[in-house]
């Protein structure tokens, strides 16, 4: 099973092709190994940028009906704390993803490359962080900085560089192309959807940063149209992201073109038990299809 199972996203090997999502569970090393050990083929860390951050005032996360709502702010430690915590994740042996965001491309670069230095298998870039210089603008949002961050981390990094597009955009292929013009090694699609909820007793938004980001089975028909333009249009790997509860919503990334697949909420909306159930539905899938190897369904949707 495991051999059927394992597949490669720019060079990176995974033991199968599920991986953590940045921010859910991501926060300390000792979680990390958690979701490793429930059968994970990666996880990726909260997002890590250069200094610790506050983040945005309570309430931070709330449960709707079709998903989930969150405007975190990027809270963290800052990528030099976080080096204690990547160690007890190296130590466990786990493929590790550590999600990083700047606010210029210098720091983007420093603090890929401190993620480099501190063990990281490959690091994605969290676009979805907004720019110093031009204010209101998201990196992700904008191709000529998008092109510049992505540029100046391949400058100096070795391992794989993954970049994390957000979906607020009118066109996710001319974003993309941009990251894939300045050397992205694979793209994951998509981010939250920009989203907001009001309570109709206070009369006022509910979240703390009022806007934030919509997950879950929600945005997932988003997610997969992302994923099936960006396979129409370009031939590096493809990490699909959004709404994935089971297997068969894994199998429906793959299909559109996903070499792999990230799981955010839906830990939330079910257990840590999430990666093994897809793992194994997927499993039985590619038996009952005759397929022999999971990367035989990769972009299958496509064939005309
Ligand atoms: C509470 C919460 C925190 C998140 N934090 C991050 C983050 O730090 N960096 C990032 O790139 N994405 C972050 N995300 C987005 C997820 O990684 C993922 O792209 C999104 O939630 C869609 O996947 P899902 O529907 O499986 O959750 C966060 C999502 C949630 C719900």
């Amino acid at each position: 099973m495991v051999d059927r199972l394992s597949v490669e996203v720019a060079g990176l090997k995974l033991r199968n092709p599920t991986i953590l999502a940045a921010g859910i569970l991501g926060v300390s090393g000792d979680l990390l190994v958690k979701v490793w050990k429930s059968g994970a083929g990666a996880v990726t860390t909260k997002s890590l940028g250069l200094e610790p951050r506050v983040g945005y005032p309570n309430p931070t996360v709330i449960q709707l009906d079709y998903g989930l709502l969150n405007a975190v702010g990027l809270a963290n430690p800052g990528i030099h704390e976080f080096a204690q915590e990547m160690e007890k994740v190296k130590s466990s042996n786990a493929t590790l993803v550590v999600s990083v965001y700047g606010f210029s491309p210098r720091e983007y670069r420093e603090v890929a490359g401190a993620a480099e230095d501190y063990g990281a298998d490959a690091v994605e870039l969290n676009v979805s962080c907004p720019h110093v210089e031009r204010l209101g603008s998201e990196v992700g949002q904008n191709p000529k900085l998008l092109r510049e961050v992505v540029a100046e981390v391949k400058s100096t990094l070795k391992i794989p560089v993954f970049v994390k597009l957000t979906p607020n955009v009118s066109d996710i292929v001319e974003v993309a192309r941009a990251a894939v013009d300045a050397g992205a090694d694979a793209l994951t699609a998509i981010n939250t959807v920009k989203a907001m909820a009001i309570d109709i007793e206070t009369m006022y938004p509910i979240l703390g940063n009022r806007f934030g980001g919509l997950s879950g089975p929600a945005i997932k028909p988003i997610a997969v149209r992302c994923v099936y333009e960006l396979f129409e249009e370009f031939s590096i790997p493809l990490i699909g992201c959004g709404g994935i509860l089971d297997w068969r919503d894994a199998v429906e990334f793959m299909l559109a073109g996903a070499s792999a697949v990230q799981v955010g909420s839906g830990i939330m909306v079910k257990d840590l038990g999430i990666f093994s159930s897809i793992v194994e539905g997927i499993n039985l899938y590619l038996e009952s299809k005759g397929f022999s190897r999971v990367d035989e369904i990769v972009g299958l949707s496509h064939r005309r």
